[in-house]
Order: structure tokens, then C-alpha cells, then sequence
């Protein structure tokens, strides 16, 4: 038995897909890298509620709470639309959020050099870029009480609350400022204190954590003029911290900055176990893509670097950490390219399996 334990959930769509090629990468390290995982795989969104009737079953949430990290593909497809709210995929994966109490969701938006003419912006505006959105991922809009649809006066309302207290602010912002300790020490915070009052708390709780870390700096922006600046000119960011709700839309939009949804991981992070690690999931941040889901053409770099944010963060490997994004910044130098990539002259599209394999190969180059 390994005392590295990981739970496979592949979910929908292109889920399955670039999960098999993740699996490849697992195998590599354990065969040329004796890191060993133990690893077990299960249901989560659709696929479970076609199995089950629900999009995570308890026993599924059981395990994914026993593990040192969950990686999640992706859930969700038009065959899902007409289901009851309660059973949606979607609500598979926010009750692994909340229940694991993932509360710090890390999404990183860098530019390969390889790839800086795909963004939509301009070259000069993306090339090099590298920046960590923190967003809030347990509490806020997504989770808040009242909330529903209700009849008043004849006609029906629509309801969610925004809300977060102190405390919930303040260990997301250490989070981010122990993550801005390492990296730039540049820490911007985003939320409308101009009309929310959640948001005047949070500009207040994080102020206060930062002079925990004066060796940060610390500024703060409303979140609409910070989507503005996200486009204007991105890389005056290195970190942002932000609620749940926003951090799902800048979220986005970093994403796009960086040419294709195709390329980004992400890790949501909780309190440290027993063994030390912290509660751990490491996704895509890309959907299931029903579009061409089961025609080979998914790009498996976003599930793959996941994997390598699960050796960072829960498992202490750095070092291989690099070694696995080096080698995906190879692949792309050597111009590899599935399809979601293409626009380059005379280049054809290689395929998931052709991505994963080529991925293997240059793992196996730096050794
Ligand atoms: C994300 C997604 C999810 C969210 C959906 C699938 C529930 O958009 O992870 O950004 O809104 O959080
Ligand atoms: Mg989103």
C-alpha cells in the first residue's frame, strides 16, 4: 500500500477521456519515479446519477473524504438539462466543495510562450503571463440562506443571499497572502464594498490579515473594474483573492487570456488532515464539452497539470511538479496541438491519446 491515496472522478463528457491520459502520467510516476499512488476510481454527475440516481452517492462522498486528494474531470451535458435542480450534476460537484470544505479554490492563469497567439488580446498583452485567482469556493451566493423561488404577491421571486462572515473571509485571504508570500508578494483583493456590504466586510477582514504580511502588497478593486483591468492589462496582477461568485466569473475571463479553457487547472483546498495534507481536489477548469465529447479531439493538458498541482500542493512535490509542467511546455514547443489549438498554418490536430503519449515521452526525456 502506498501512503499516497487519490480518488479518480472521470464524470462527463471529455471527462473520461482526458482522465485515461492522466492515468498514463500516475503509472509514469510510479514506474519511473517511485512515487506510488493508490488509486481508486468512482461516479460523479451524470454518469452517477445514470448509475444511481444521484449525482454523488454517500458512499462516494465517504471516500473522496478519506483520500490525500480527489482529481475530478468534468460533469455535466445537455442530456442533463431537464433534470430536478436537486439532482443535477452540478450539484455533485458543490457538494464535494462544501462537504470536503474546499474553501480555497486555486486557478491559475498562465500563457504558455507557445501558445501567446491564441489569446484573443494581443501578444504583447499575454505573453509571459502568470497569475493565481484565490476565489472564495464554500460559502457567498453559491451556498447562502434564504434561498429559493417563493410566491409573494402573485407573481414568483427569485432568491440568493450573499453572505460570509469573518472568519470564512479571513482564512480565505491567508490562504492567498501564504500564496502571494510565494510568489510575487503582490496581493490584489476584488469585491463591490461600493454597494455590497459583504463586500465592505471583506475589504476590512483582508485588510487586517495583511498586516500579518507586511511583506505583501496589498491593493484592493472593485471586482467590475478588475474584469476591466484582467482584459486592459493583465499582468500587473500576480495574485487575486476573491468571493465565490466573482471568482467564477474572473475566472473565465483570466482563462481566455491565456488563448484556451483547454490549458487550465485548477486545486480547491480545505484544512490540513491528520497526515498533514490538506483536503484536496484538483479539476479542469474547463467543462465536460458535450460538443465533442467521445471523438478523441479533447485536450488533456488541463487535467494533466492538474495532476501536477495535486504533487505540489498535496503531496510535496515540487520538483516533479516542474518536471510535468516542463514537459507540457515541450510537447507545446515541439508544436504539438490538439485541436482546440489549431489556427497555425499546415499544422493537423493530434488527437488526446496522441497529446497524453507525447507527454509521456517527454517525461520520460527528462530523465
Ligand atoms: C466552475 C463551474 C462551476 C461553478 C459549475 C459547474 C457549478 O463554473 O467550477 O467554475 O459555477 O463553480
Ligand atoms: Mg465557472
Amino acid at each position: 500500500m502506498s501512503d499516497r491515496s487519490l480518488l479518480i472522478l472521470p464524470g462527463d463528457g471529455i471527462g473520461p477521456e482526458v482522465m485515461a491520459e492522466v492515468r498514463k502520467v500516475i503509472a509514469w510516476y510510479g514506474d519511473k519515479r517511485g512515487l506510488d499512488f493508490d488509486v481508486s476510481e468512482d461516479l460523479v454527475g451524470g454518469a452517477a446519477y445514470d448509475a444511481h440516481g444521484t449525482p454523488l452517492t454517500d458512499a462516494t462522498m465517504d471516500k473522496a473524504q478519506e483520500v490525500d486528494a480527489v482529481l475530478l474531470g468534468a460533469v455535466g451535458g445537455p442530456q442533463y438539462d431537464d433534470l430536478d435542480f436537486g439532482v443535477k450534476p452540478e450539484r455533485g460537484l458543490l457538494r464535494l466543495r462544501k462537504e470536503m470544505d474546499l474553501f480555497a479554490n486555486l486557478r491559475p492563469a498562465q500563457c504558455f510562450d507557445a501558445l501567446a497567439d491564441f489569446s484573443s488580446l494581443k501578444r504583447d498583452v499575454v505573453a509571459g503571463l502568470d497569475i493565481v485567482i484565490v476565489r472564495e469556493l464554500t460559502s457567498g451566493i453559491y451556498f447562502g440562506e434564504p434561498r429559493g423561488i417563493i410566491t409573494e404577491n402573485n407573481e414568483r421571486v427569485g432568491i440568493n443571499t450573499q453572505r460570509y462572515t469573518e472568519s470564512e473571509i479571513e482564512r480565505v485571504a491567508r490562504a492567498a497572502f501564504d500564496l502571494a508570500m510565494k510568489r510575487g508578494k503582490k496581493l490584489c483583493s476584488m469585491e463591490k464594498a461600493n454597494v455590497m456590504e459583504s463586500g465592505i466586510l471583506w475589504r476590512e477582514v483582508v485588510t487586517e490579515v495583511g498586516k500579518d504580511y507586511p511583506d505583501v502588497a496589498l491593493s484592493h478593486m472593485y471586482a467590475d473594474a478588475g474584469a476591466m483591468q484582467l482584459c486592459r492589462w493583465p499582468k500587473q496582477f500576480d495574485v487575486i483573492v476573491t468571493d465565490n461568485l466573482f471568482g467564477d466569473l474572473l475566472s473565465d475571463a483570466a482563462a481566455m487570456l491565456t488563448g484556451s479553457l483547454g490549458m487550465l487547472p485548477s486545486a480547491s483546498l480545505g484544512l490540513p488532515m491528520a497526515n498533514g495534507r490538506p483536503k484536496a481536489m484538483y479539476e479542469p477548469v474547463h467543462g465536460s464539452a458535450p460538443d465533442i465529447a467521445g471523438q478523441g479531439k479533447a485536450n488533456p493538458i488541463a487535467c494533466v497539470l492538474s495532476f501536477a498541482m495535486a504533487l505540489r500542493y498535496s503531496f510535496d512535490e515540487g520538483a516533479e511538479a516542474d518536471r510535468l509542467e516542463q514537459a507540457v511546455n515541450q510537447v507545446l514547443a515541439d508544436g504539438l496541438r490538439t485541436a482546440d489549438l489549431l489556427g497555425e498554418e499546415g499544422v493537423e490536430p493530434v488527437s488526446t491519446i496522441q497529446m497524453g503519449d507525447a507527454i509521456v515521452a517527454a517525461l520520460d526525456a527528462s530523465l
